[in-house]
């Protein structure tokens, strides 16, 4: 039987975002339960905001459609999502919208957690709140617990090029938190396949 396949989707692009290396740090940790996973890195997917008109006179942008095209191949998705004033950020939102004007369907399909890092010390739980808030609204399957890291700024440190997790307790919380999502989406599987 093939792994279950996890996307790890940043809402930052910045080349020393603290989503990105949030992100990069969860890889072990679901490989840890069997499962695979890989980046998606939204500069690959440049998309200008939507707007309507635009829609109905060009069509969906070429990268929206490439992007739900590797959706659909997943199993599962982790959000990453940078706070912005209080909520998510514009470019992971806008991808979103994008992607539900290609096929309204596609993150229904997957089992989503939401995870997040700031520098403040409430850990972005204002943008992992409207997220949720977002992924509701979309009757999407989500995991009940987000992972949330504060202080971000000493959060990751870099082993062998990859980001890992610098603090015992933030480990232990991304670990508990993967542990959860892996649960519940090999459960999903069983019961799916039976
Ligand atoms: C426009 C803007 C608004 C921000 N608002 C918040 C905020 O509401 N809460 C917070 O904790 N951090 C806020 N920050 C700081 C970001 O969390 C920080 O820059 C973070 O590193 C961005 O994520 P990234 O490193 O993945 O790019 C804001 C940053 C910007 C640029």
């Amino acid at each position: 039987m093939t792994a279950l396949n996890v996307g790890l989707l940043p809402g930052s692009i910045r080349s020393a975002s603290v989503s990105r290396q949030l992100a990069a740090a969860l890889v072990p940790l679901l490989a840890d339960h069997g499962l695979d996973s890989e980046l998606i890195d939204l500069d690959e997917y440049p998309m200008s905001l939507y707007h309507g008109d635009d829609e109905v006179e060009q069509g969906q942008p070429a990268q929206a459609i490439a992007l739900c095209a590797r959706l659909v191949e997943l199993d599962g998705l982790i959000l990453v999502t940078p706070e912005y004033n209080g909520g998510p950020s514009a470019l992971l939102k806008n991808a979103i919208d994008w992607v539900t004007r290609v096929d309204r369907s596609v993150f229904k399909r997957l089992l989503i957690g939401l995870a997040a890092a700031s520098p403040g010390q409430r850990g972005a739980k204002n943008g992992l709140s409207v997220m949720r808030s977002i992924c509701d609204h979309m009757r999407l399957d989500i995991v009940p617990d987000d992972l949330s890291i504060a202080e971000s700024g000493a959060a990751f440190e870099t082993v062998a090029g990859v980001p890992v997790f610098a603090r015992s307790g933030d480990l232990d919380a991304a670990e508990l938190f993967v542990a959860s999502y892996a649960c519940r989406l090999l459960e999903r599987s069983r019961v799916e396949s039976a």
